[in-house]
């Protein structure tokens, strides 16, 4: 898939992708600014991104949330962000070892 294609929605609409990273205050204080600051650096044509409020997993973060695939990231630091770029965001594959909620701990 072309990176400009976006996600096929079910129904026939390609929708882009979003990035929402988690800006409350337990993600900010596990460095949560500075995957932001690492995703607004490595821009994918027809991904947003976008600093969200609290996703409710605090404890987890950085919590990462990409849409419309409704994959979630959890524990993400800055020098990780190239590989959810890179495979999941350019790739369409999600990295799953840092999928939140798969059997892999970090
Ligand atoms: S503070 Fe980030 S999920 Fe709650």
């Amino acid at each position: 898939m072309a990176e400009d294609e976006g996600v096929d929605g079910g129904i026939g609409i390609k929708l882009a992708r979003t990035v929402r990273i988690c800006q409350n205050n337990a993600c900010r204080k596990m460095g949560a600014n500075q995957v932001l600051k690492a995703f607004e650096s490595n821009p994918v044509e027809g991904v947003a991104v976008e600093a969200s409020g609290c996703f409710g997993l605090c404890g987890n973060g950085p919590m990462v949330l990409v849409l419309p695939d409704q994959v979630w990231y959890w524990r993400v630091q800055p020098d990780e962000v190239a590989a959810i770029v890179d495979r999941h965001l350019r790739g369409g594959v999600p990295v799953w070892a840092m999928v939140y909620g798969r059997e892999v701990k970090r």
